[in-house]
């Protein structure tokens, strides 16, 4: 440590930080082990380095910085440190150059060569009384992504947000505050490239990305630390990779969590959910998941069953087992004010001192389904031990997973849908030092702990099985212990295209594993509505058919067999992508990578793309879905295809520009046009309501299996493996036992296989398989498409019979799983 030269700052009329640090203060710069602390006036600033590419910025008011603790970040990730090599006013770290601008206390962030990552506006800090705002300049060519679910379109720019989980029952596509809080968005298109800013304050934080003043864009709170950390890219991928380094990966899923779900608010009665399950079967319509909405409680009692209605659960889940399904039930984190009548949740929690206070120090209560009811103080970490016991009887019963609603938290009755402001919370966890804290400042992350308890209760309870649970509430963070979908959306058109916005900006703030209800909960679709849904939805992380009380049905027969017949195939087309998906959910839990992304994702320049993309997305890096951006009407839109070249999912052949292949070749994407990188197609499409144009990237390695009726039944036949070639042609295949944890002690399969465009035609390099676990697969049949010509196929020296489709431009053959590295050779005779 050592302390620089004290800067007069003589020339400062105005305090830059709005407050009492007085025009003649003076600011002085000290060098720590991994950053700086600038002191000027009653303020420090303490810039830290997390790692090379991640920075920590703390202001202590008066001198003190607040506790060093985090709902979102673990007390590991925010111990880590590198160490920072000062400069003249600043540090730099191996990719990042810190600067601190010493009369105006400015920060800004470049990279190693001079380019702006993000540097603070004049007056960078203002404080106004207990809260804060921060701005930052705003560069024209930026746009802005992430803050979970919010409404309001795909791009934040000229927009203003509040964080505040609220109860949004029939929400627009512009009303905000909705159901979560995640204080973190994504700068793209910047000098510097991409990167992030998480700003770690649980109050109720608002964000402006240029709407109250132009090329600003400022973000604070009314209280609570100023404690936010800037993460560098340069790509959009590296900073959410960052960003879920910071606040933790998405576990990896069962895979049933992956197939389609059926749900109802409510089917009503055990007969009922046989009846409807029965149905899906007869249909032939694949489905993993049936769901149990509150009506299967006794008088809407979470823990309870209304066993009029459903007298044997545990038969009834043990008879849908066997057909495949897997059974989630509701459990709202209310709990009945229900005293003396052996209703365990109250009576335990009672007892206990469990529930959340008013000031006075009573029990706070207040109407939720149930009635008048009580809440867990989930913010203590021995209530959250003792709520996840609660479970121990759905675990019995083999209930599958378990959905948390209601977590905002929502409360009856009153304007504000919620708890007051000054209901006494208790905290002791996650570094904060013991003590209370009002509903102000835990209001956003109290669901996240509701699914904390939930979660960690069922991995005890079960400590073999991954535990699933969905969320409507969370905060930064919470991806660590439950999936999510968009809440109370309506059967309109605008929130089916609202839904693929908001999976993808949840996708970009951790949440990888969203959904929305397909068909919308409020109101009814109309049949070609409900269609379109279903297609779009089955490229949903999580794929589940919801709607509300009084609303029409909309089960996936609704409609008549036409109808049916399109929706069925969407659905059948989501399950042969299920190893594809899967190891999308596996790489997801390893590397943060979304599930479902934005094409800017994995192909920066497509921030800059001509189309309308509002709707486009890409599932993985290989398939780019792109359902009509105005997704009612029949106008025919263009398609902006990357640069690369792309394949038509559907028919295999390629698509753009690409097509025009010299009779007899199979080129890489950079052949098809002369040696140059094509900038990339464009593609016209005209809606039709059976068709959603899918497209593969020249270069994919697609697993994907025969149609099973869930993910409990084992596929017929070998794995198929579609080879697009293309440039970095590659591709993993990924198998474990769907359900257990047993993947993390070895128990799985990932085997890497390449492919070359060679002069001859095409090689395919099959790695050795990693871990321990047998596929169901024994044999891959492998087509390779956009191949003319003639055929001959070897695997290492042995001769492959194969068969040429001129039409299709393929050849396929079928070989036994490589278990060892393997070049299969496919060459023109
Ligand atoms: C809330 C949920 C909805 C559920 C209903 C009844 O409105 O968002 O999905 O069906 O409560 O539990």
């Amino acid at each position: 440590m050592k302390n620089r030269p004290a800067i007069a700052l003589a020339l400062v009329a105005v305090s830059p930080l709005g407050i009492s640090a007085s025009a003649f203060a003076q600011t002085t710069v000290t060098a720590t082990a991994n950053g700086v602390d600038v002191k000027q006036g009653a303020i420090t600033m303490r810039v830290a380095a997390i790692s090379d590419s991640i920075l920590r910025v703390r202001v202590a008011k008066g001198g003190v910085f607040a506790e060093d603790a985090s709902w979102a970040v673990s007390p590991e990730a925010r111990a880590h440190s590198v160490s920072a090599k000062s400069t003249v006013n600043g540090f730099s770290t191996a990719a990042m150059v810190v600067a601190i601008d010493p009369a105006t206390m400015r920060l800004t962030v470049t990279d190693k060569a001079g380019k702006v990552i993000t540097n603070d506006a004049i007056e960078p800090l203002m404080i106004q009384g207990k809260g804060f705002t921060l701005r930052k300049s705003m560069p024209q060519a930026e746009h802005y992504f992430g803050l979970g679910d919010k409404t309001g379109g795909l791009d934040r720019r000229g927009k203003s947000f509040v964080d505040w989980n609220t109860d949004a029952f029939g929400f627009s596509g512009s009303d905000d505050p909705i159901y979560k809080s995640i204080p973190f968005f994504i700068g793209v298109g910047g000098a510097g490239g991409s990167y992030g800013i998480f700003l770690d304050n649980t109050w109720r934080a608002s964000f402006d990305f240029g709407h109250r003043e132009e090329n600003i864009l400022s973000f604070g709170a009314p209280e609570g630390p100023i404690d936010y950390y800037v993460i560098a890219g340069p790509s959009t991928a590296e900073v959410v990779r960052r960003y879920t380094d910071l606040t933790g990966k998405a576990p990896l899923q069962a895979q049933w969590a992956l197939g389609y779900q059926q749900s109802r608010y409510s089917y009503m009665s055990a007969d009922e959910t046989k009846q409807v399950a029965a149905r899906l079967r007869s249909e032939k319509i694949p489905t993993d998941v049936m769901w149990l909405d509150i009506d299967f409680q006794d008088r809407n009692r979470p823990f309870t069953v209304n066993t009029k209605t459903f007298p044997d659960l545990k038969g009834m889940v043990s008879d849908l087992g066997k057909e495949g399904f897997k059974v989630v039930t509701i459990t709202d984190l209310h709990v009945a004010r229900a005293p003396n009548q052996g209703y365990r949740p109250y009576d335990e929690g009672m007892k206990g001192d469990r529930f959340v206070h008013n000031p006075d120090g009573s029990v706070y209560v207040a109407p939720v389904w149930p009635g008048p009811s009580v809440f867990p103080d989930f913010t203590q970490s021995s209530v959250r031990d003792w709520y996840g016991t609660l479970f121990q009887k759905q675990i019995d019963d083999g209930v599958a997973g378990a959905w948390n609603d209601m977590n905002e938290p929502a409360i009856f009755e009153t304007p504000t849908k919620t708890m007051p402001l000054d209901i006494v919370h208790r905290i002791d966890s996650d570094g904060f030092a013991p003590r209370t804290g009002t509903h102000a400042e835990l209001h956003n992350v109290y669901g996240m702990q509701n699914t904390r308890a939930t979660y960690e209760g069922l991995r005890k309870l079960n400590p073999d099985e991954r535990a699933f649970v969905m969320t409507r509430a969370s905060y930064a963070g919470g991806q660590r212990y439950a999936v999510t979908w968009t809440g109370d959306n309506s059967a309109t058109w605008d929130h089916l295209k609202l839904s693929v916005q908001q999976i993808i900006n949840m996708g970009l703030s951790g949440f990888s594993y969203g959904a929305a209800d397909v068909s919308g909960f409020a109101g009814g679709p109309s049949p070609d509505l409900l269609t379109r849904w279903f297609e779009i939805g089955a490229f949903y992380p999580v794929f589940r058919n919801h709607s509300a009380k009084g609303t029409p049905r909309v089960e996936p027969w609704v409609d008549g067999p036409e109808q049916l017949a399109v929706r069925r195939r969407f659905i059948e087309e989501r399950y042969k992508l299920m190893p594809y998906l899967y190891g999308l959910a596996e790489l997801n839990a390893r590397s943060g990578d979304p599930i479902l992304r934005p094409v800017f994702y994995d192909y920066p320049s497509a921030i800059t793309m001509s189309c309308d993309q509002s709707m486009t997305f890409t599932l993985g890096k290989s398939l780019l879905v792109a359902p009509p951006p105005k997704p009612e009407s029949p106008q025919a839109y263009d398609v902006c295809l990357p640069a690369g070249g792309w394949y038509d999912y559907w028919t295999g052949k390629r698509s753009g520009v690409a097509q025009a292949d010299t009779e007899g070749q199979i080129q890489s994407a950079s052949q098809a046009t002369g040696g140059v990188k094509t900038k990339g197609d464009i593609v016209t499409e005209t809606p039709r309501l059976d068709y959603l144009p899918v497209f593969v990237r020249a270069g994919t390695i697609l697993p994907r299996q025969q149609v099973v009726q869930s993910t409990s039944e084992i596929p017929r036949g070998p794995l198929s493996l579609d080879v697009y070639p293309g440039d970095d042609c590659a591709g993993d295949l990924y198998a474990d036992d769907g359900h257990s944890m047993a993947f993390q002690s070895g128990a799985f399969m990932r085997q890497t296989v390449r492919c070359q465009v060679t002069a001859k035609g095409v090689t395919l390099d099959f790695e050795t398989p990693q871990g321990r676990f047998s596929p169901w697969w024994k044999q891959v049949a492998v087509t390779v498409h956009g191949w003319k010509g003639t055929n001959a196929v070897k695997s290492g020296d042995r001769t492959v019979a194969s068969i040429g489709d001129a039409n299709a431009q393929t050849v396929s053959f079928t070989i036994d799983t490589p278990m060892t590295a393997t070049r299969v050779a496919i060459a023109r005779r």
